[in-house]
């Protein structure tokens, strides 16, 4: 229950929403602060939603905050709860790809700080850009094997954890179609992860309302939103707003917001529309073992329709290899 009570602001300690991990028990009462009053958001015990990491998002709400004699708990459980992450993911890549995975949780968790930023900062721009770079260079490195990104992928659905998943896709489908240059996988990773940066800023008051116009409107601007969104933040490499600009453009024209087709649209824009149709689906069927191989049937079932027809095989290959025996469970937790 929310409590409205007038704390001194000394009585608290900030912490990251982007290091607070969804559907995780919370160690500790987490408060929010409107118009300098602190209100009970969630009691010691409860955890924070998927739905409510894309209302913090949609919001621009960057910060939470704890009472300041929890502090050291709380940030404690949120550290060994990293580190259990960590361990759980290598197990299932192995020992050998710890780095590709430390550098993924980091990379991660600046993501997360740019999706909740209210005006996104040259700052953080160049932070993120920095760590993308640095896992792109490890993974290429490595050369790991096809099923990484199906192991390092998440069921959560946040905004945010599905960019990620997408642009993960996106670096693997660049790399399987021949893309060698740091830069260019750099440009495709950044792109596919803002490619849905416009829809991350709907504000709640539209999404509250699916049918209406203002929603539908919003719905179909988040390309161009998405755009001026990241001009703004000083993000103007002109190949990842494309990307985010296209990536609802279909080869066979009847795509949005333009409805080019073909060849005028980006070639990497064609990749991450297909990333991110197959992400979409898995969603949809998240919880369910064929998740991947229903994801990779309708992929594979379009005919040159969507999709590139000329990129497909190379893809549908790589899929099956990486995902097609890959069965994802979820675990209560990830349910909840
Ligand atoms: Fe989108
Ligand atoms: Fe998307």
């Amino acid at each position: 229950m929310k409590t409205n009570i007038s704390f001194n602001r000394d009585d608290f300690v900030g912490v990251a929403v982007a290091k607070i991990p969804c559907n995780k028990d919370l160690s500790a009462a987490i408060y929010v602060k409107i118009n300098e009053k602190f209100i009970k958001f969630k009691e010691e015990g409860d955890s924070l939603s998927e739905e409510k990491i894309n209302y913090f998002i949609s919001m621009n709400v960057k910060e939470l905050y704890v009472f300041k004699e929890k502090a050291h708990l709380f940030l404690e459980t949120l550290s060994q709860l990293k580190k259990q992450e960590i361990e759980e993911k290598v197990s299932l890549v192995g020992e050998s790809n710890r780095n590709i995975v430390e550098k993924f949780i980091d990379l991660r968790e600046v993501a997360y700080e740019a999706f909740l930023e209210e005006n996104l900062s040259n700052e953080t721009v160049d932070i993120l850009k920095a760590q993308v770079l640095n896992f792109i260079e490890t993974v290429k490195n490595k050369n790991p094997q096809a099923d990484l990104f199906a192991k390092l992928s998440s069921l959560n659905n946040t905004v945010a954890e599905h960019s990620l998943n997408v642009a993960n896709l996106s670096l693997l489908f660049g790399m399987a179609t021949g893309q060698t240059h740091l830069h260019v996988l750099e440009n495709l990773y950044l792109g596919a992860l803002f490619h849905d940066f416009g829809k991350a800023k709907i504000p709640a008051s539209i999404l509250e309302k699916p049918v209406s116009y203002a929603y539908e409107k919003a719905m179909s601007d988040h390309p161009e939103a998405g755009v001026e969104l990241l001009k703004k933040g000083g993000l103007n490499s002109k190949p990842v707003l494309t990307i985010v600009l296209e990536h609802h453009e279909q080869f066979g024209g009847v795509g949005y917001p333009k409805g080019i087709q073909g060849e005028s649209i980006y070639g990497l824009s064609r990749l991450v529309s297909i990333a991110n149709v197959f992400d979409n689906v898995c969603m949809e069927n998240r919880g369910k073992s064929s998740m991947y191989k229903n994801a990779i049937k309708v992929i594979e079932y379009d005919n040159g329709k969507q999709f590139d027809s000329t990129l497909l095989p190379r893809i549908i290959d790589v899929l099956k290899l990486g995902y097609g025996g890959f069965v994802r469970s979820r675990s209560n937790k990830e349910l909840s």
